[in-house]
């Protein structure tokens, strides 16, 4: 333990990247407790995903909770519980047909033109072994790039689909209704976290395209314009996959995640056998990215 908090809480960071453990604090508690909520805050600006196993927390008091950051939403793929709307069920089993939403690197909701400020994520059911999450910090991604790629980048803006990803795989009919509904999103490829100030790189897998990347500087013949720019939008993406800028967690049931959403990507691994793994998120609305 490195650290501790005046409301007793120790905080133990699990890389050098980002994320830290929680002892000595319930969540449950905290639903109901202002100053220690904001002493939780803090550290999720800090440290960027916040873990905490043996969470005595049932669905109001998770929703409760995550209701302290701000507003709840929905997913228009993903449903929710019934009775808490807002708490999202992520429930795989042997007997669904098998889907890849969560394997791949993402900040989520980033097709929104709001995308969320953050998410508490609980583990109700996980395979013995696999079924990890992942995080990549992406304030230290933007800061670790290579100057003239700063410079080269700063103008840019990106388009986000959820048509492009979650639409993918649907028929026709199902994709364009969903577009409708959820029109392409365009956001700073550079974003500014409106609490810290700190520079995050704001392009993951939900992004399409950059749409203002055709510059005299950029293009000097229009052949430069597509592999130009999609191969620099590739190179930006997968700066979330180096492992210095990522924290892995195991999973067992009652043990939470609290995720700054525009700070971080996140990876659900995907390599168990066919088996249960049911997960709980609430996601709090947050702003428009600048
Ligand atoms: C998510 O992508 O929000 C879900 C992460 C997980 O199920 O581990």
């Amino acid at each position: 333990m490195t650290d501790t908090m005046a409301s007793t809480i120790q905080v133990q960071p699990l890389t050098c990247a980002l994320g830290a453990e929680l002892h000595g604090v319930q969540l449950a508690d905290a639903a109901q407790d202002e100053s220690l909520f904001q002493d939780i805050r803090r550290l999720l600006l800090t440290h960027k995903v916040l873990f905490l196993r043996e969470q005595q927390l049932s669905r109001a008091q998770h929703v409760a909770f995550a209701r302290r950051f701000g507003e709840l939403e929905d997913h228009p793929v993903a449903g929710s519980d019934p009775e808490h709307p807002g708490l999202v069920r992520i429930y795989k089993s042997p007997e669904a047909p098998p889907d890849r939403y969560e394997n791949a690197w993402h900040t989520d909701a980033t097709w929104r033109a709001q995308p969320p400020m953050g998410c508490v994520l609980r583990c109700v059911e996980c395979p013995p072994v696999g079924g990890d999450t992942m995080w990549a910090n992406m304030a230290l991604a933007y800061e670790r790039l290579p100057e003239h790629i700063k410079l080269q980048i700063a103008p840019l803006r990106a388009r986000h689909s959820i048509e492009a990803t979650f639409g993918a795989a649907m028929p026709i009919e199902k994709r364009l209704a969903l577009k409708a509904q959820f029109p392409d999103a365009e956001h700073p490829v550079v974003r500014t976290h409106p609490e810290t100030g700190e520079k995050t790189l704001f392009v993951n897998g939900f992004t399409t395209h950059f749409t203002n990347f055709h510059t005299p500087a950029n293009v000097r013949v229009g052949q430069d314009f597509s592999p130009g720019g999609a191969d620099l939008l590739r190179y930006l993406v997968m700066q979330a996959y180096l492992p210095e800028y990522q924290v892995r967690w195991r999973w067992q049931a009652n043990s939470v995640a609290i995720w700054d959403n525009r700070a971080t990507q996140h990876y659900a691994v995907m390599d168990y056998p066919p088996c249960h793994r049911k997960m709980e998120r609430a996601g709090i609305m947050g702003d428009a990215p600048f």
